[in-house]
């Protein structure tokens, strides 16, 4: 059984959905915590399934080493097998990275590496592109250009908003995260 921590930042509905995925007896993965830079509102998902959840606010450390010093802890203190940011929006200062990755990897709203940054969709819709995507790749210590582990085009729709867009971009996001966290626990691939 894989054992993985989320980290949030927002709503959560991707993590939603890996709980739901993972109520299956079936899938060889279980959500062991969630964590956020902040009282993320996604908590309240973790909080109906029973998952514990842990906070590091970035504002309550004097530097960002010392705030991912301690974020590195919590996470680690539940010995994940996988560590996924799921909409996590603060980079994590390079120790935390190098302690945890490969086994750290993040989706992202976009095609990468088209789009990288914190407002993929926004940038796709002012683009004026035909096709944005969703990925999900391993974080390394650059903004969103890690190796790849698998991506889809998503087809941007006459009179898409940023959030019709963003909604559907997330439908696949789910679908990716849960076909790789399926592919590494089953021992499909290794990061
Ligand atoms: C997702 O689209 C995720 O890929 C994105 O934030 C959203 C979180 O949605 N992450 C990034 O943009 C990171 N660069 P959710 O809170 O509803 O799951």
């Amino acid at each position: 059984m894989l054992s993985l921590v989320v980290l949030i930042s927002g709503g959560g509905s991707n993590l939603r959905a890996l709980l739901e995925t993972c109520e299956d007896a079936e899938f060889p993965a279980r959500v062991v915590a969630v964590g956020a830079d902040r009282d993320a509102d996604g908590f309240e998902h973790a909080e109906e399934f029973g998952i514990p959840t842990f906070s590091v606010a970035l504002s309550s450390y004097p530097d960002r080493e010392s705030w991912g010093d301690a974020l590195l802890e919590q996470i680690v203190a539940w010995q994940p097998d996988l560590t996924i940011l799921s909409g996590f929006m603060k980079l994590l200062p390079p120790r935390v990275i190098e302690a945890l990755s490969p086994n750290l990897i993040n989706t992202h709203p976009a095609y990468l590496p088209e789009f990288p940054g914190a407002h993929a969709v926004r940038d796709a819709i002012t683009a004026g592109v035909a096709e944005t995507g969703a990925s999900v790749i391993v974080v390394d210590n650059g903004v969103d250009d890690g190796p790849i582990i698998t991506q889809q085009r998503i087809p941007v729709l006459p009179g898409d908003t940023e959030t019709t867009l963003h909604d559907r971009i997330k439908l696949m996001e789910r679908e990716l995260l849960a076909e790789v966290v399926l592919g590494i626990a089953e021992g499909d691939f290794t990061l």
